[in-house]
């Protein structure tokens, strides 16, 4: 490390720098964690994706716990209440976003029965849903039940079992309480409707998904606007605006939340090369041979470097 040097010597040392170095004109860096949330998440037919979303190539602090996105073959997956679902659409305007059971996902035959529950805490609402439920293993074969599924359709760990399902809770065949299992999948309305008049298949109905809607805060859009990329600080569990240079509270426009550093550090410039160099506003020893120690006490740019 090599301390405090005279004026002239690090304006001679600047010059070097801006020459080997691109130094940049004006004393600001760029925070990874904002280089990092401006990449959208990519994944099959879903691009763009950002805040509060998070997952492959975007930190989990761009985006809110519970909002993690996965890519598996080309096909994103979320994971709510600890099942998967695939995801079909998400509209960052609107704050919703379609979802179909991967567990379901061309096949209405699953290894294990699971209800899809939602996490109301990150969801505010299903919307336009009816829920279907699936009967699987009942003791009674063929019955006036609209949808009824061939047995042989149903093959599940080696065994057949015949399966049925009900687009409506009402009226329900008493015979559907001896089946051994029950599953509620929340669908489309409109694929519903398709169901019930024959116009679609039960796969394609389950396929379809249904959406979710998330919480509507413009917090988001006002740190866009400003420049910013949204995140989440994880450690006070709070929305955060990434700037250029480093994080603020709401919006770019805000005063700094990281302010000078404990060393005295203003601001740290990395270079790939893994030298840091640190612009310092703050007085320190001045070299033998100086003259005017007292001019310089406030004002002065000191360097240092670091292997
Ligand atoms: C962002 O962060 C994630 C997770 O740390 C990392 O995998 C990814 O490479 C980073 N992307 C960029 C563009 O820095
Ligand atoms: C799902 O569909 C793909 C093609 O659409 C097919 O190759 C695959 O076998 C299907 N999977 C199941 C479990 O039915
Ligand atoms: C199928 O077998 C798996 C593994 O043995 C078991 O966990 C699962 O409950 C079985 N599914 C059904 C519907 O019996
Ligand atoms: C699904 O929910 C219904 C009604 O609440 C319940 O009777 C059924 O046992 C649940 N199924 C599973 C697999 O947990
Ligand atoms: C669907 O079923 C769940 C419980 O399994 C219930 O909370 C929800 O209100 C139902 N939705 C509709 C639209 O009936
Ligand atoms: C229902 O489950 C029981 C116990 O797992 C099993 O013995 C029976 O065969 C099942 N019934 C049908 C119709 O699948
Ligand atoms: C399935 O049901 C249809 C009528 O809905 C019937 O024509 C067909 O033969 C059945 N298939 C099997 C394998 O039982
Ligand atoms: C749909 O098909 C089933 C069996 O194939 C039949 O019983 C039912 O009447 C049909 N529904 C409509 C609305 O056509
Ligand atoms: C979170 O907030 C703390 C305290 O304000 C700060 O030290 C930390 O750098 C912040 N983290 C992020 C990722 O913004």
């Amino acid at each position: 490390m090599l301390s405090p040097v005279c004026p002239s010597l690090h304006l001679f040392l600047l010059a070097i720098l801006s020459i080997f170095m691109n130094f940049p004109t004006s004393i600001s860096a760029d925070d990874m964690r904002y280089t990092n949330c401006t990449k959208g998440f990519v994944c099959g037919r879903i691009t763009r994706i950002k805040y509060p979303f998070w997952g492959l190539n975007r930190a989990d602090y761009c985006g809110k716990p519970g909002f993690e996105l996965e890519c598996q073959d080309n096909v994103p997956l979320i994971t709510v209440m600890s099942e998967k679902y695939v995801v079909l659409e998400i509209n960052l305007q609107l704050q919703s976003l379609i979802v179909a059971r991967q567990d379901l996902w061309n096949d209405t035959c699953p290894a294990h029965f699971v209800n899809t529950t939602i996490d109301f805490t990150l969801f505010t609402n299903a919307f336009g849903v009816r829920n279907l439920t699936l009967y699987y293993g009942c003791t009674f074969s063929i019955g006036p039940i609209p949808g009824f599924l061939n047995a042989s359709d149903c093959n599940i760990n080696n065994t057949d079992i015949n399966a049925f399902y009900v687009t409506r809770n009402s009226p329900i065949d008493p015979r559907l309480g001896r089946c051994n299992s029950t599953v509620i999948v929340p669908i489309f309305e409109r694929n519903a409707q398709a169901l019930d008049a024959n116009r679609t298949t039960l796969g394609l109905a389950i396929d379809g998904g249904f959406g979710l809607q998330w919480d509507a805060s413009d917090e988001c859009s006002r740190c866009l606007a400003s420049g910013g990329e949204c995140g989440h600080n994880r450690t006070e569990n709070r929305f955060t605006c990434f700037c250029n240079d480093q994080p603020r509270l709401k919006t770019c426009s805000d005063k700094p939340e990281e302010g000078i550093r404990s060393d005295g550090c203003l601001e740290e410039i990395r270079y790939s090369s893994g030298a840091i160099i640190c612009i310092r506003l703050i007085g320190l020893p001045c070299c033998n041979g100086c003259t005017d120690d007292k001019n310089r006490d406030d004002h002065s740019e000191q360097i240092l470097w670091q292997a």
